[in-house]
């Protein structure tokens, strides 16, 4: 599926494409709390732990972002409301250094605040993580703000990722407003790739390919997913109901491509086999430690890149795979690939 030359025109091509990604910005804090400083509190008398340094990362539609820009996208467009805060400050420093990263469609909204996780290392250990995050429906104006500024990049985007990563309903940027305008946008415009990745909410996209893992895929029906053959049933399910390609990613197995025309005429009774509606992309097996955080997002991004190419679905697939092979197996972090090691992977596993 995947050939030398391939790889080659995709790292070749994409440092003239450029990739949006509507969705949730957030940001990954870590402080460094060295123990042999602790000092009792004077108000509380508890112990205060001094942190002596602070690692700030773009996290959630951000890791889509990194993704993007290691593998060498030229440029690279986030479409995001975040708070008019401290976090948001160390957000935007942690994005302005990735030179790919335009941070125009990026906007601040005195009602909001920045998505930040913070977690406190004592030494080694990770004590309890501190979550921000917006608990109040996003306020109309800045759906609205999210909405002018989809429609003003749209047409120079060649493609867009989209994250919805938070799970509280309509309390993040991609609200049912602004997905029900993408879906008219890209009813419009079928040449142009859109790849949707949602926690709870994958069903409800239309006229753009989405990228579920099971956990998600099941979501759209829990007793149907209690049954073996029904459970089979969800992914040509779901890509009929979006009209696009599904890359259901699953772990080790790697994607099942469900085609949207196929899964439709299954559905209407045509003489295909369930086992027609899609293809396996096997992913690229991995031998030692992984670590899975942020496979997902390195993977959109390579599927992605794959497509901005003028690949196939299936080649733009078995591009995200390898691409997440890389990634997994750093340990610790949320991992990127770089073109030089998409390029040594490639010829291990092509040996
Ligand atoms: N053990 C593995 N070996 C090889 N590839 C893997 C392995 N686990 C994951 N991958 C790759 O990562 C991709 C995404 O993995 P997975 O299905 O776990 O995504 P996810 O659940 O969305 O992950 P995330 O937790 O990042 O959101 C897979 O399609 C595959 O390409
Ligand atoms: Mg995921």
């Amino acid at each position: 599926m995947l050939t030398s030359p391939l790889i080659d025109h995709i790292l070749a091509t994409i440092p003239n494409r450029t990739i949006g990604v509507l969705g949730d910005l957030f940001l990954d804090r870590y402080l460094d709390i060295d123990p042999a400083l602790n000092e009792p509190s004077v108000e509380t008398g508890l112990t205060a732990y001094q942190v002596v340094g602070v690692r700030s990362y773009p996290g959630a539609a951000g890791t889509v972002i990194n993704n993007l820009a290691a593998l060498g996208v030229g440029h690279i467009y986030p479409i995001a409301c975040i708070g008019d805060d401290g976090e948001g400050y160390e957000l935007r420093q942690a994005l302005g250094k990735m030179p790919a990263v335009e941070q125009g469609g990026i906007f601040l909204s005195a009602t909001r605040r920045t998505p930040t996780y913070t977690k406190p290392m004592l030494g080694k250990e990770e004590l309890n993580r501190l979550d921000i995050k917006n608990r109040a429906p996003t306020p109309e104006d800045v759906q609205d703000r999210v909405i002018a500024l989809l429609d003003e990049a749209w047409p120079r985007l060649d493609a867009l990722l989209v994250l919805d990563q938070v799970s509280e309903k309509d309390c993040g940027v991609v609200t049912r407003k602004v997905r029900d305008h993408l879906a008219r946008l890209a009813e419009r415009d079928p040449a142009k790739f859109v790849l949707a990745d949602s926690r709870e909410q994958i069903g409800l996209f239309r006229n753009v390919c989405v990228k579920p893992n099971w956990d998600e895929l099941i979501k759209l029906d829990p007793v149907a997913a209690n049954t073996v053959h029904k459970a089979a049933e969800l992914g040509p399910r779901l890509a009929a109901d979006v009209k696009r390609h599904v890359f259901q990613t699953s772990g080790k197995s790697g994607i099942a491509l469900y085609e949207p025309t196929v899964a439709q005429r299954w559905l209407s009774g045509a003489s295909i086999a369930l086992r027609d509606c899609f293809q396996d992309i096997p992913a690229y097996p991995v031998s030692g430690p992984i670590d899975i955080c942020g496979a997902g997002d390195s993977c959109s991004a390579g599927i992605a890149s794959g497509m901005v190419s003028g690949t196939t679905h299936e080649q733009a697939a078995a591009f995200g795979n390898l691409v997440a092979s890389i990634t997994i197996q750093q340990i610790g972090v949320t991992g990127t690939a770089p073109p030089e090691l998409v390029r040594k992977r490639w010829s291990e596993v092509n040996e």
